[in-house]
């Protein structure tokens, strides 16, 4: 089944925030932030900027009816700076105009005077000033202080990881409007409209049924507005709020890269020991988790480095700590992967370091070290139906792995000005929130009188094509064509305590909440049949929209069916409820079993590095991929292909770039390079794992949203080894992304360098 918005989204009809009709009287939002990255406020001169025509209010923490409190996990982010200053661009207030070209000139005109104190962007330096947003955490397994003894290799070193801007194709936005009795309605282009919905009765001092938010889809999110989208809307509706009318925002992206969180920065440490037999006995490593000025997610984010800081690998003795720094950027959030791929980076760097020093190829130690059924996870997971061996053996098969390094070692030789590089990348993803609680879902579906169907959820469509899994689901349990039934948009009032769309779990938890509701009345249906034929309850059965009697097709069809139920004063609507089973963590011991099922997968990455200009081109990346019994190779394969790349731009050219008093530099296009058409890969294989699929996948089809992220760490890696076929002298140090101008520099390093 195609994706059912694919022809509207390229045919422009899809509605995105910035497309809804908006009501007479509207008046449109621009946020004042601050001008410092650290700081404290001595005064605001707004009067100028109000003596604008067509200025309609300046909103500030001093006309916030509730609390001026939006953190999500920990209450630590105020929606308007009161006196300190924390990150460039931090809130200060909101200019309400008759438009946002009138809103953005009053924006000049305000005058504040600040006084400027230290910024601190380097996690580490933070750290040393014993600034951390919340208490750090460690997973452990066995006893590494013993297991060092044993060890007969054992290496040090540093890996430090860039972050990414989400760069979502529609920017933040809002728009929020009174309603009946001074209820507000929200319209947020957000992954989680209860966060929002709950951010804004905070800040409002509003009951939760006053406030209704609602979402039709999203132009891109990737984590992006899993938390931050709240504040946005929270500003606007607060607007509505005192001002009684609708208050719209939408973010320029320069006000957006410059002012939102991105993918934490990490830096770490890390010390891997090895037996003999390159088996990986022990691993340390202490990360140090660029947080931003406040926490928004980044405890979960800290939780899931922990939980796949060994990626595919069972190594017997782990201790792992995390610190969350607090610097003086924007509260750095979730982006796909959710702090795993810095985690995956950080151990691949280990293993690449220690390759390096036994002079032997990495993939050498990954074979070799992949965790198997039964063996525990250093979180205290068993690991059960691994496919990662599987991915691995079919990859080197299927895509002749010795011929591409004979390939490889032909054209380094050949070759004094290009070299080849090679990587082996696996993955081994935990899928549900590691956060127990979130694993559940709500799904409302209707069957209206003449047999077509509504179906509402917490899911939101943002481009992975999360409503057409659910109206798959739907139309296999109901038996009739995906066509009569549609998805409706995410609404808190048809749909309450939703968990955000995130951690790739939309259409498992979504999906099985819609497969439980179908369920229920498919069988009522059926015994509405039952009834009416005056037969017995096995004999009837429901199949493409027929009535079958016996095994018989009857002439009922699926309308005349709902049809008659409807007559009966059969309930057509049912509310499916979803909870995760079999999953647990108990947070006191670091222990448990938090994930239902794992998503394993290995890329092999091939390069060829300019030596002369330091340029690479990736010439292919081939990837088996463990779908599960995949429900829709389309969108599924989609997936992977957006997410490797995304996860190679990451890694290669998505450089941030700060001005020492905490200013995002790299704030457009032309000074943030994400990959276009001519950097990505000039061909992507994909291929499936054959396997049964996943018990408690939807469908037994495995979530596939942020898994493949990772895939994209392989392009670091062979783009290292092909500098060091180029400069053997030289054992590249592990700082990413390998942006072009690192690439020529450590062609030409000369140092062995420690
Ligand atoms: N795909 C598209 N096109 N756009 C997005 O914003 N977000 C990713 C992934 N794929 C995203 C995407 C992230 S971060 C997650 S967690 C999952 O989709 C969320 O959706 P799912 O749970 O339905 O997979
Ligand atoms: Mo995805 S980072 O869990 O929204």
């Amino acid at each position: 089944m195609k994706n059912v918005d694919s022809i509207n989204h390229v045919t422009g009809k899809s509605v995105y925030l910035d497309d809804i009709p908006v009501q007479k009287g509207t008046l449109h939002a621009v946020v004042f932030g601050s001008p410092v990255g650290h700081g404290k406020i001595k005064s605001v001169d707004y009067a100028e900027a109000k003596k604008l025509p067509g200025i309609a209010a300046i909103i500030t923490h001093e006309d916030i009816t509730g609390d001026n409190q939006i953190g999500g996990i920990i209450e630590d982010e105020p929606l308007f700076a009161e006196e300190e200053l924390h990150f460039y661009g931090q809130p200060i207030a909101l200019i309400v105009a008759k438009d946002a070209f009138t809103a953005r000139k009053a924006k000049t005109l305000i005058k504040v005077d600040v006084e400027e104190y230290d910024v601190v962007t380097d996690p580490r330096e933070a750290f040393k000033r014993g600034d951390l947003l919340f208490p750090s955490r460690s997973f452990q397994m066995g006893i590494v202080e013993e297991a060092w003894k044993t060890c007969e290799y054992i290496f040090e070193g540093r890996a430090d990881i860039g972050g990414q801007e989400h760069l979502y194709i529609e920017t933040q936005g809002s728009y929020a409007y009174p309603t009946d009795n001074g209820s507000i309605k929200i319209h947020s282009s957000t992954q989680g409209p209860t966060a929002v919905q709950k951010t804004a009765a905070r800040v409002l001092g509003l009951p939760m049924h006053r406030i209704e938010v609602d979402v039709a889809r999203l132009g891109g999110a990737f984590g992006g507005k899993e938390d931050q989208a709240s504040g946005f809307a929270t500003m606007v509706a607060l607007a509505a709020y005192v001002m009684k009318k609708p208050v719209k925002i939408t973010l320029d992206r320069p006000d957006d890269m410059q002012m939102t969180g991105k993918r934490h920065p990490y830096s770490a440490d890390y010390k891997i020991g090895l037996s003999k037999d390159l088996k990986i006995v022990a691993y340390q490593t202490t990360l140090y988790q660029n947080g931003g000025a406040a926490s928004d997610l980044s405890p979960a984010i800290m939780e899931r480095t922990l939980f796949h800081s060994t990626n595919s690998y069972y190594v017997p003795n782990t201790f792992v700590t995390v610190h969350s720094c607090k610097t003086n950027l924007p509260p750095n959030t979730a982006f796909r992967g959710f702090g795993a791929p810095q985690g995956v980076f950080t151990i691949e760097s280990a293993i690449a370091q220690a390759a390096d020093e036994l002079n032997i190829p990495a993939y050498k130690i990954q074979e070799i070290n992949f965790i198997r059924d039964g063996q525990e996870f250093q979180y205290g997971q068993i690991a059960e139906n691994v496919n990662n061996k599987a991915t691995y053996d079919q990859a080197i098969k299927q895509y002749d792995f010795d011929q591409i390094q004979k390939e490889t070692t032909d054209f380094n030789k050949k070759h004094v000005d290009k070299k080849r590089g090679v990587s082996i990348m696996p993955v081994c993803f935990g899928i549900s929130f590691t956060k127990t609680p979130m694993n559940q879902a709500r799904s409302l579906v209707h069957i209206y009188q003449d047999g077509s169907v509504g179906i509402s959820t917490g899911a939101i469509e943002m481009g992975q094509g999360v409503n057409t899994k659910i109206i798959q689901v739907a139309a296999g349990i109901l038996s009739i064509s995906t066509d009569k039934i549609k998805v409706e948009s995410t609404n808190t009032t048809r749909v309450a305590n939703t968990s955000p769309t995130a951690a790739s779990t939309g259409a498992d938890l979504n999906g099985h909440a819609t497969r439980l509701a179908c369920e229920v009345l498919i069988n009522r249906l059926r015994h509405s049949a039952v009834e009416s034929l005056k037969c017995n309850d096995e004999e009837v059965e429901i199949k493409d929209e027929y009535v079958y009697l016996n095994g018989e097709k009857t002439k009922v069809h699926w309308n005349e069916l709902v049809e008659a139920a409807f007559l009966k004063r059969v309930c057509l609507t049912e509310n499916g409820h979803y909870a995760t089973p079999k999953i647990n963590f108990d947070k006191t011991k670091e222990k448990g079993h938090p994930f239902a099922y794992h998503v394993y997968g290995t890329a092999i990455t091939q390069v060829i590095v300019d030596c002369v200009r330091g340029t690479y081109e990736f010439d292919k990346v081939q990837i088996v991929h463990d779908f599960g019994k995949s429900m829709n190779p389309t969108i599924d394969f989609g997936q992977v292909e957006g997410a490797l790349v995304q996860g190679m731009g990451w890694m290669t050219m998505e450089e941030l770039a700060f001005h020492p008093n905490g200013k995002l530099a790299s704030e457009s296009l032309s000074t943030y390079k994400v990959p276009d058409i001519y950097a990505v890969p000039k061909s992507v294989d994909i291929e499936a794992l054959e396997t049964e699929g996943a018990e408690l996948a939807i469908l037994k089809s495995k979530a596939v949203g942020e898994p493949p992220f990772l895939y994209g760490i392989g392009a670091f890696f062979a783009i290292r080894n092909a500098v060091k076929s180029f400069n053997s002298s030289h054992k590249p140090t592990f700082r990413a992304p390998y942006t072009h101008e690192k690439t020529l520099m450590d062609l030409y390093a000369t140092s062995l360098a420690k």
